[in-house]
């Protein structure tokens, strides 16, 4: 059937819509200003609903569009339950949340219509699996129903990662009118083994994927992730590192790479994200006298916060590499007497029983000192300002215009005060984690840093906290928003050995924070390609393809060493340069792959509207709309087309990325123009 594709509908697939678990949120919370921007109502995201999350995150809205009415009235009819709204970010998307156990009668049903048109077999105890089929199915029956309903527009649907990929064989085996893309924004065989102890990067290319996925338990979900793959019309991943992988363990080359943008707000002057960032590093300080009350002893001036986060991945995120180099790190600092303390953080969610005792006291203590103080030194105050006003006048006074400290601090005050001071005496060290972990004993985080011996010494100059819990503005203890707490850090250290992106140092990029990735991340590889001596804009790339795991560790060592040695004034400057790549990531310029991505799905599925080089998209009306995501900024000195390994392939619709295309290409270096003291220059762009 031919449709109109210019004003066609987009829906887009994931479980993260409107429910936080990791970057696939990021991802489309970050990406949604500029995709309404370019479709308004036509873009609806459509995700599982989650009734906490979607309390929080989602206002419902009555359906307007009267074809998406009728399907979603059909199949509220059929008992099944939805929410649709707007979801609350910027951009304020639309969204279609399924309730999926309102289908769970049909679960076996389907289950076994699945094993018969796809030879998907499925457990019944894999409770991820069998929510993945619910929502696959509940997506292609809307899908189905809305093209029967609507015979006018064509219809795009991305489904993101293979947790919402059921949908695409079904739409491929059902032949339902619409235009498909996969988007993986990782592999399942490609965690599992990374997470285990296999050389994972050189055997790619060797492995018996079928017989490793039956290993691990996980087959039936590896075949939904193929399945998916190979139905897709268009198939995607977010980097070149993933593109390989994707191609030797889902065995099929993807048409692209989709890196992951930002939205980036820029403020108006250079010096408002300084300032930020002394302001929130204050309140981590506050924080650090509390937590390490009883032995603060060092200099919170010449004190620099690192940090990990990311989901508890002790060995893909890179976290035993952490540790490592940070026990290392402590004896280089101590051997060079340096005045320098380093307070690093692990922000790693695990399973836990609330905060300690002795966390929640040390935060206690501190405060009580601090009101005790302000009401001594309110005191101090009026009896100073008394006995000024009065000075020449009162005879007692008339030698004497400064009153002694005895005067002003009564035997009262005195008391008090000591009392505070001697609650502040601990016998223990100030612990390593903030919370009772459920499984001490065997937590791998815990049980690296007691291997290590990092305990929080006075000696020692690492200091390490594990915070196992994301961090949240209303947790009672370092009460900061994530994004709040990167502000006042110093440097984020995310050495992850299997990363396809990895939001977490590009976020730090855009808020002016250094960060230390690796070159098995996709951010990593991707930066490395796009910029010449990527350390100079503090993006530190550890190299871990090339080097054994001990010379990593050392080059993550060095790199956090050398960075303990910045002055303020260098770490000033460095700050500032490494904001200045933030258009780099922005949504407005990564965009355009997702737009190419959409335009090669279309011409697969109506390649007549394409014949003779035709591109239906060239007219004015639409023009309007991509015009400015279509002319991104680009920095200068580049070679070649605008990201790395650029898919020319997929607005041609030719052949898939060729392998080659993997490999990145470099862009001209910055001529050392950077001035290292000009906080004011600007990263040419
Ligand atoms: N994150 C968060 N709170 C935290 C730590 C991390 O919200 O305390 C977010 C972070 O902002 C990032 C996401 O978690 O966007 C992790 O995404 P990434 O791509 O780095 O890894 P993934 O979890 O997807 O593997
Ligand atoms: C920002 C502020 C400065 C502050 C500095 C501290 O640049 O604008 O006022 O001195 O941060 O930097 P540091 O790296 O020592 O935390
Ligand atoms: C995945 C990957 C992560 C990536 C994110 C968003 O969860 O683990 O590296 O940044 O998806 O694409």
């Amino acid at each position: 059937m031919t449709r109109d594709i210019t004003n066609h509908l987009l829906f887009e697939v994931a479980t993260e819509v409107a429910h936080k678990v990791g970057g696939i949120y990021s991802v489309l919370k970050s990406k949604a200003p500029i995709t309404v921007a370019e479709y308004r109502e036509r873009y609806t995201l459509i995700g599982p609903l989650n009734y906490n999350s979607a309390q929080i995150e989602v206002e419902e809205l009555p359906v307007k569009d009267p074809l998406i009415k009728q399907t979603l009235d059909s199949m509220s009819e059929r008992g099944i339950r939805w929410l649709y709204g707007r979801w609350l970010i910027e951009g304020a998307p639309r969204v279609l949340l399924f309730d999926i156990y309102s289908a769970g009668h049909h679960l076996n049903e389907w289950k076994s219509d699945l094993w018969n048109i796809a030879g998907i077999p499925t457990p019944d105890h894999d409770q991820e699996s069998n929510d993945a089929i619910l929502l696959g199915y509940l997506v292609a029956w809307f899908l189905g129903e809305l093209v029967y309903n609507d015979r006018e527009r064509a219809v795009i649907c991305q489904c993101h990662e293979w947790l919402a990929g059921v949908a695409l064989p079904l739409c491929r085996k059902r032949r339902i009118d619409v235009t498909t893309i996969f988007t993986t924004h990782a592999t399942l065989l490609g965690r599992y083994l990374c997470a285990g102890s296999t050389d994972f990067y050189n055997n790619l290319a060797n492995f018996d994927v079928d017989s490793e996925a039956g290993k691990r338990g996980i087959y039936h979900r590896y075949c939904i992730e193929r399945s998916a793959t190979h139905s897709a019309d268009v198939f995607t991943t977010v980097s070149h590192i993933t593109a390989y992988e994707a191609e030797h363990l889902l065995k099929r080359k993807p048409d692209g790479v989709l890196p992951n943008g930002l939205n980036v707000v820029k403020f108006q002057a250079v010096h408002e994200f300084q300032n930020l960032h002394a302001i929130k590093k204050a309140k981590i300080n506050e924080f650090v006298k509390g937590h390490f009350y009883g032995n603060y002893d060092f200099d919170l001036d010449n004190t620099l916060y690192f940090f990990i986060a990311g989901r508890y991945e002790f060995r893909n995120k890179g976290c035993d590499f952490f540790i490592e180099a940070l026990a290392r790190l402590n004896h280089r600092l101590k051997e060079a007497g340096s005045k320098m303390t380093i307070v690093a953080f692990i922000i790693m969610p695990g399973k836990t029983h609330s905060y300690t005792v002795e966390t929640l006291k040390g935060q206690a203590v501190i405060k009580q000192l601090e009101s005790t103080i302000e009401e001594v030194q309110k005191k101090v105050g009026e009896r100073l300002f008394e006995h000024c006003a009065r000075f020449p006048n009162s005879p007692a006074r008339k030698d004497n215009e400064v009153p002694s400290i005895d005067e002003l601090i009564k035997p009262a005050d005195r008391v008090l005060l000591k009392r505070r001071i001697f609650a502040l005496k601990r016998d223990g060290l100030p612990p390593i984690v903030t919370h009772n972990m459920a499984e001490d004993a065997t937590d791998p985080i815990l049980n690296h840093i007691r291997r290590v011996q990092l305990f929080n010494k006075p000696e020692d100059r690492v200091k390490i906290i594990f915070h196992p819990e994301f961090l949240n503005a209303n947790n009672p203890i370092l009460s900061l928003d994530y994004d709040e707490f990167v502000r006042g850090c110093h440097l984020g250290v995310f050495p992850s050995y299997y990363e396809p992106w990895g939001y977490t140092p590009a976020e730090c990029t855009v808020m002016g924070v250094p960060s230390i990735t690796t070159n098995l991340s996709g951010f990593g590889c991707y930066m490395e390609d796009l910029i010449e001596n990527t350390s100079d804009y503090g993006i530190y790339i550890v190299d871990r393809r090339m080097k054994s795991v001990d010379e990593s560790i050392n080059q993550l060592t060095d790199y956090m060493y050398d960075f303990a040695e910045k002055t303020r004034r260098q770490r000033i400057n460095q700050r500032n340069r490494t904001e200045r790549l933030s258009d780099l990531l922005d949504w407005k310029r990564m965009g355009l792959e997702y737009i190419k991505a959409r335009q090669l799905s279309l011409k697969r599925a109506y390649p007549d509207k394409f014949k003779n080089g035709a591109n239906p998209f060239n007219n004015q009306s639409n023009l309007k709309l991509t015009r400015p995501l279509s002319v991104p900024g680009s920095p200068r000195g580049k070679v070649g087309l605008m990201t790395p390994g650029d898919l020319g392939s997929l607005q041609e619709a030719q052949e898939s990325l060729n392998t080659e295309d993997y490999i990145g290409f470099k862009l001209g270096a910055t001529n050392g123009e950077e001035d290292e003291d000009d906080e004011h220059s600007h990263y040419p762009l």
